[in-house]
């Protein structure tokens, strides 16, 4: 079982990453003079070590940032949707260049594995590219009028401004696939981090700031960060000046922000928690599917919305595959995200750590055989919450199955018959991600059909998470049902016109209506 790579673990992780940040910032042409304060203080859970203290944004401080970002909003949108699509092309070349810089920062302070880093920042430079071509393609509809030499138009304007609220598993990526779409719809932006990556954050946002004040199109105050914690996204989630709310993190989170946008007739879009499924059937490719399971379960110390959380597998290869499952797990290198040969980096803190603990124990209650799951103690970093992820073979999907807990734990189920399968995957409240492994035509269509799995993204003979930045991004029941960005989420962050021209002599009413006066 233990077969974590020593020579990794023994290895400090880490040396002074608090003047690690300070030298990436400086490289980065950006400073944090401004932002620097006694409010905030932000840690590392590479080695626990305090990397900064910031100001947080007040009650006032809001309030003046929402309308000075509505006053941008009145200027942006009358510039016309391919410049402010030009505005986006510049920062995604900023951020292309600083690909690297970006990455170690983010990883510093999130504690992602540098290649995991690397792919959320090419997330970032993907959505770019993305929102500049849609600054060209803000397309519209022409209905057919049931009435003679009338047109009928469906077309879209830029709505206002957008609050994001994000978490800190992907604390760049999620912030960019609002961001950047909303500017190019004509919308002005405020971004509410969470309170555990507000220094990526304010790299992220202050490259923006910096493409922008380079841009002569671009007004003061278009895109802005809010630091702050759940009070800061309540002020958001209740402004009236915020046209569109983007929250995406807890299931209780978005209940809160859900309603209180609701209340005052806001837009809210929300990606909330996932409990995403993977179903091995008898056909699939064993090997594929162990590679496909373990990243997603694994990756990002199984902290992504999309994580793994539940292997349902086929009764004839169970035993077989849990078996190799468990090996590969242990097997893992655990270690600073820093070190190229780590696949899997820290806990993001100490409470992730103890929910990991809580749920271990409630599945053992339950009846749950757990492999793994245990603390590493890395040498050097007594405060840094590195664990062993854990297989955890389960009778049942009894209630902690049924919940989300971010962090590296995988349920294993079984099954005889396919829709047995799928009651399974289904028979949760959430529905984000799911997938299935199977070489098996009928099954795989099943699983994608209207009597398959019930979540927002399904695929076939790929892991749970990694979604492409293209497609939408969502997902159904207490996921929220908001789609955060890809394909036609765009229109979150308008508001849509129709249009009816007559260009006609005579008045003819719709749905035949007569209603006769005589008038010249
Ligand atoms: C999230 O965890 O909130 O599909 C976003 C994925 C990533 C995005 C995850 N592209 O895993």
């Amino acid at each position: 079982m233990n077969a974590i790579d020593t020579s990794l673990s023994s290895r400090p992780a880490t040396g002074n990453l608090a003047g690690a940040v300070a030298d990436l910032f400086g490289e980065l042409g950006l400073s944090l003079a401004d932002d620097l304060g006694s409010d905030l203080k932000v840690f590392s859970p590479i080695d626990g070590s305090a990397l900064a203290t910031l100001k947080m944004h007040r009650a006032a401080d809001m309030d003046t940032m929402v309308a000075n970002a509505g006053a941008a909003f009145l200027a942006w949108k009358q510039v016309p949707a391919p410049h402010r699509g030009e505005l986006i092309r510049r920062y995604g070349q900023l951020v292309r260049e600083h690909k690297e810089v970006l990455s170690r920062l983010l990883t510093i302070e999130n504690g992602k594995i540098l290649t995991e880093a690397r792919g959320e920042v090419q997330e970032v430079i993907d959505i770019c590219e993305y929102a500049v071509g849609l600054s060209r393609q803000l397309f519209g509809l022409t209905i057919a009028s049931e009435r003679a030499e009338h047109r009928l138009t469906e077309y879209w304007h830029p709505l206002g401004t957008l609050g994001l609220i994000s978490a800190f598993n992907f604390p760049a990526a999620v912030w960019a696939w609002g961001t950047t779409v909303a500017l190019v719809c004509g919308d002005s932006a405020i971004w509410k981090p969470s309170e555990k990556t507000p220094l990526t954050a304010l790299a992220f946002g202050k490259l923006l700031q910096k493409a922008a004040a380079d841009y002569e199109f671009a007004p003061d105050h278009l895109v802005r960060v809010a630091i702050g914690d759940a009070e800061c996204g309540g002020i958001i989630a209740d402004h009236p000046g915020i046209k569109i709310v983007s929250a995406t993190g807890s299931v209780r989170m978005g209940q809160d922000v859900g309603v209180r946008v609701q209340r005052r007739f806001g837009r809210a879009v929300l990606e909330l928690g996932g409990n995403n499924a993977a179903i091995v059937a008898p056909s699939a490719d064993i090997g594929l599917a162990l590679r496909g399971t373990i990243f997603a379960a694994t990756g990002t110390c199984g902290q992504r919305c999309t994580s793994l959380r539940r292997l349902i597998v086929h009764d004839s290869i169970r035993t077989g595959f849990v078996k190799r499952l468990i090996a590969t797990a242990a097997s893992l290198r655990i270690g600073s995200p820093l070190v190229d040969e780590t696949h899997v980096g820290p806990l993001i803190d100490k409470a992730a750590f103890d929910a990991m603990q809580r749920a271990l124990e409630q599945a053992r209650r339950e009846g749950g055989i757990v492999h793994g799951g245990e603390r590493i103690d890395l040498e050097g970093s007594p405060d840094a919450y590195y664990v062993r992820p854990a297989i955890v073979e389960m009778p049942a999907q009894s209630e902690i199955v049924r919940e989300e807990t971010f962090a590296p734990i995988l349920y294993v189920l079984s099954y005889t018959d396919i829709d047995e399968a799928i009651a399974l995957q289904n028979g949760v409240p959430q529905g984000l991600s799911s997938c299935i492994f199977t070489n098996d035509v009928r099954e795989s269509e099943r699983f994608q059909s209207a009597l398959g799995s019930d979540c927002g993204i399904v695929n076939v003979n790929i892991g749970t998470s990694g979604a492409e930045i293209g497609g939408a991004f969502g997902g159904e029941k207490v996921t929220g049902g908001g789609r955060v960005s890809g394909s036609d989420s765009w229109k979150n962050y308008m508001r849509r016109v129709t249009a009816t021209v007559n260009y006609s002599t005579s008045l003819p009413l719709a749905q035949g209506v007569k209603f006769d006066l005589d008038i010249d």
